[in-house]
């Protein structure tokens, strides 16, 4: 076991703040991280009140200061076909694939069904824990089961979609287990196993968060397969083109033409995606706002509520390529906040909350909305 101690986790992250991580911990077998878990040195960190933070892709968070929880960098690889039903084929990667890398091999290969999720930045093994989505597609409509390591007994279990509990850029793994289970206070470190063998019971309303390791991750790939192209910017891909039967490799040429245009590429302008989820109203407020801004973007949703485009009320705000120190929000997305800093001078996690709380608050002075953070703030 090798650890890193005063590790830079600037590389790790696709904001490019210049955080550290006092251990830092590179796994890269279900095996490796078995002993990592089992280790006497983990278990003396933890008796000195020190957690533990996984890392993915780093594409999801924002480091407001130096990490003191031990991080464990998960870079398990390896992508396979492992099965098939009637209906779908089932595909596998490990938790450390890059996510991207991951749907052009599955297209390639003939299975299609993730096109529409091109150019996501990070790694599969964070795809379940904000249930991604992008143009129609999100990661519950392709979701079969996942594998998982208890961070406190070591031992491996699998979870289905139900068990996930997968909503809105959201799933178990993003709340701890004390709050899901309303039990505050008994959400200690060392308390009861959360899972053991074969899954978790559901209905319990259990959290993960701090509690399980994504190590793989399978996807159900439909064989009847059919583009999905109702949302508006494939739509108009297909008026552009006059191609009303395009295959998965076009969608997903699409799809990363589209990103490109209003995104920023990670490697070239740090960021973590959508700083902000699309909040949901009651058709009540909606038609309040509406009263008073004509322009709201605003998409019926099938349970009654509405969804407003969180880009749009920050760009009605005047947001939009408004910087605070080095933090600034994108020019071509508003929902986007980016790092305006240079590899050597990089913004500061400091700075990017600075600016997060300043658009929450002149949006919620002038909507009444209060905009929810999307990426996890460490
Ligand atoms: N808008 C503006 N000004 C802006 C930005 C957006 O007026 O500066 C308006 C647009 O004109 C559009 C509406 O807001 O009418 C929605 O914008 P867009 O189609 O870009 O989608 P979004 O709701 O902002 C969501 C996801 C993205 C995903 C796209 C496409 C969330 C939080 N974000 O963005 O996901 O790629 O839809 O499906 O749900 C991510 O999660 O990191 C992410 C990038």
């Amino acid at each position: 076991m090798l650890v890193h101690n005063n590790a830079s986790l600037q590389p790790f992250n696709t904001f490019g703040i210049a955080a550290r991580a006092r251990d830092l911990v590179i796994i890269e077998s279900v095996q490796s991280l078995q002993e990592v878990l089992g280790s006497a040195w983990l278990a003396q960190q933890r008796a000195n009140g020190r957690g533990v933070f996984v890392l993915g892709g780093g594409s999801n968070i924002v480091l407001s200061a130096d990490v003191q929880a031990v991080v464990l960098k998960i870079e398990i690889g390896g992508c396979a076909l492992v099965g098939e039903t009637d209906k779908h084929w089932i595909v596998q990667a490990g938790a450390g694939v890059n996510w991207h890398d991951f749907v052009c091999w599955t297209v390639a290969q003939g299975w299609p069904g993730l096109e529409n999720l091109a150019l996501i930045p990070g790694v599969v093994g964070a795809s379940p824990v904000q249930n991604i989505g992008a143009y129609g597609v999100e990661l519950q409509d392709r979701f079969h089961a996942l594998d998982a390591v208890d961070m406190y007994t070591g031992q491996t279990f699998s979870l289905n979609a139900g068990q996930c509990a997968f909503a809105y850029r959201d799933s178990v793994f993003k709340h701890p287990p004390a709050k899901a289970l309303g039990q505050a206070g008994s959400g200690d470190a060392g308390g009861t196993p959360v899972a053991r063998g074969a899954g978790l019971p559901h209905g319990l309303g259990m959290g993960l968060k701090g509690r399980a390791v994504i190590t793989h991750v399978r996807f159900a790939l439909p064989k009847a397969w059919r583009a999905e192209l109702s949302y508006l910017d494939l739509q108009r891909q297909v008026e552009q083109t006059g191609n009303t039967q395009p295959s998965a490799q076009q969608v997903l040429d699409w799809v990363v033409a589209i990103r490109r245009a209003k995104l920023p590429d990670p490697k070239v302008i740090g960021n973590a995606g959508s700083f902000f989820k699309n909040p949901t109203v009651t058709e009540y407020q909606c038609a309040d706002i509406i009263g008073r801004e004509p322009n709201l973007v605003h998409y019926p949703l099938a349970d009654g509520r509405i969804k407003l485009a969180a880009g749009w009320l920050i760009d009605a705000c005047g947001w939009r390529g408004k910087t605070i120190g080095l933090a600034g929000v994108y020019d071509k997305q508003a929902l986007v906040l980016v790092n305006k800093g240079s590899a050597d001078k990089p913004v500061t996690g400091g700075e990017v909350m600075t600016l997060a709380k300043a658009i929450q608050t002149s949006v919620f002075e002038r909507f009444g909305i209060m905009l929810e953070p999307e990426p996890e703030v460490v």
